[in-house]
């Protein structure tokens, strides 16, 4: 059989995003209208896309743990689990309320900003936007902190095999994992740092984005503790970083999503960087950003989203009740990841 088409999860690199995080409102009549909305979001992005086709717009859906359960509920995605948190109260990757992710991409904001408010339209009250993210593109690829962002990233094939689910999971075959954080940085501090302090945090000369050689790079750079090796070949995710802002507000900020085929690679980055590898051996980066949102989503095929409206309510699991709010950290230091150690070590 073939893979389901997968949603526009390895899209284009674009010049603007918008990032929607929302609840779901209790009740029958909240789930029916979300479940009836999501064929639909396909055509929206066609209708406002296709007015300025060379924009690349596209939109990514995906739904928490709980808002499966609560809007579809069985079969559920085998790997999708509430947000697990990372690290000590001082450096915590926390997890914070959300049940519909919308990642919407073009090359220009106004077909972001289309696009995000006709797709809201129709859901009215059945949804609680929490969190909303407008970002950009900025200058060459950089990043908020002024590296550029993205480079190590997957492309063609390779981000497809890394990122879309297959035969694991076959009922969910084409879908996705998405794990979202949202990032405000000390910019202050970050600046008054020497740039080759700078570059050992990260990993990579600033100006030519040059990997550092293994022999000078710290083993707490964010390039050190983000590399992934299971049975000596790199596990990679896919990354579509995004800075925003508010320079009047003295808000600076990058918009984290990373993409793959099960959340555990990306939980397993941070781990590493939030927990340390070995702990205390925490991301430097971190004394300078702090994660003040947090979600995990399961990103079904575009084809399973186009049929979800005919599932059926089903009651929420048990587990999943108190979903964003638990911290479930031990869960994953038992080795049942399997997806590998950080190159280098044992
Ligand atoms: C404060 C937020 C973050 C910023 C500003 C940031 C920035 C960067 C930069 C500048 C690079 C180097 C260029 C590149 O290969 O893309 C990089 C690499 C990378 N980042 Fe991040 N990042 C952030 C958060 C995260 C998180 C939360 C994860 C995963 C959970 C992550 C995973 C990675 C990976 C896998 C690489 C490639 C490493 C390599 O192969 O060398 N990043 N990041």
């Amino acid at each position: 059989m073939e893979t389901p088409e997968p949603q526009a999860v390895c899209g284009p690199i674009t010049h603007s995003v918008i990032f929607l995080v929302a609840t779901l409102a209790p009740g029958d009549e909240a789930a029916a209208r979300v479940r009836a909305w999501c064929p639909g979001i396909s055509a929206l992005v066609r209708s406002v896309g296709k007015r300025v086709p060379s924009a690349n717009l596209s939109c990514v859906c995906g739904f928490s743990s709980g808002a499966w359960d609560a809007l579809f509920g069985e079969p559920r995605p085998a790997s999708l689990h509430p947000f697990r948190e990372w690290g000590p109260s001082g450096r915590l990757a926390v997890a914070t309320p959300g049940d519909v992710l919308l990642h919407i991409r073009a090359d220009r904001a106004d077909l972001c900003f289309e696009l995000a408010t006709r797709l809201l339209e129709p859901l009215g009250d059945a949804v609680s936007v929490v969190d909303e993210v407008h970002g950009f593109r900025y200058f060459d690829m950089r990043s908020m902190v002024g590296f550029v962002d993205g480079t190590e990233n997957p492309a063609g094939r390779e981000a497809l095999a890394f990122t879309i689910v297959g035969d694991e999971d076959p009922a969910f075959a084409g879908g996705s994992y998405a794990l979202a954080q949202k990032y405000l940085h000390d910019m202050k501090g970050w600046n008054a740092l020497p740039v080759e302090t700078q570059e050992r945090i990260i990993g990579r000369t600033k100006l030519s984005d040059i990997e550092l050689d293994e022999a000078v790079k710290p083993s707490w750079s964010h390039s050190s503790l983000t590399t992934l090796e299971e049975n000596g070949a790199e596990v990679k995710i896919l990354r579509d970083n995004m800075p925003f802002g508010r320079p009047g507000a003295g808000e600076f900020g990058t918009y984290f999503i990373g993409y793959a085929r099960s959340p555990a690679p990306i939980e397993h980055m941070l781990e590493h960087m939030f927990v340390g590898n070995p702990p205390g051996n925490y991301d430097r980066l971190l004394d300078f950003s702090r994660a003040v949102t947090g979600g995990l989503f399961f990103v079904p095929s575009a084809d399973l989203l186009a049929a979800l409206a005919a599932r059926g309510p089903q009651p929420a699991r048990v587990a999943d009740v108190a979903d964003t709010s638990v911290s479930l950290p031990e869960a994953c230091h038992d080795g049942s990841l399997n997806i590998g150690s950080l190159k280098g070590s044992a």
